[in-house]
């Protein structure tokens, strides 16, 4: 008998239910509102974001890419063919997309013996192409994706 006073009615259930979708749905419009000013912060926030980035664009620097060869980068590689001429590439063999490494003058892929020259391209397969290439600025002494 106590539980009938606890217990809400059928009725006052029924109509909170309403009353509670009206506040939720008024919460998440203020949620988007919210969302549209975190767009245009995000949109205020790209050229800064884009100046950071220029000093994290360094992939590496001048003397750290030995002539007739190269140095690997997270995903890239950059030769240097001869002194002072500087070329990037994708590390992604285009056969079946291992790491391809510096060895002996060439780009060498250690899974099925694909060569590349320094200026990334295909020496022999079973690789049908060359490297693709990542474009590359020198500036001073850093080397920087463009
Ligand atoms: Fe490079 Fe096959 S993945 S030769």
């Amino acid at each position: 008998m106590t539980e009938n006073r606890i217990t809400p009615s059928r009725r006052t259930v029924l109509t909170a239910a309403p009353l509670a979708a009206v506040v939720l749905g008024a919460a998440a419009c203020g949620n988007d509102s919210g969302g549209s000013d975190n767009a245009s912060t995000a949109a205020d926030s790209s050229p800064s974001d884009s100046a950071a980035n220029s000093s994290s664009d360094v992939l590496t620097t001048t003397s750290a890419v030995p002539v007739g060869s190269g140095v690997v980068v997270d995903d890239v590689v950059v030769t240097q063919a001869s002194a002072g001429d500087f070329a990037a590439f994708s590390t992604k063999c285009p056969h079946q997309g291992c790491a391809v490494a510096p060895k002996e003058g060439k780009l060498d892929c250690p899974c099925h013996g694909s060569e590349f020259d320094l200026d990334g391209s295909l020496v022999h397969g079973p690789a049908t192409k060359g490297l693709t290439p990542v474009d590359v600025q020198v500036r001073g002494t850093d080397i920087v994706r463009a």
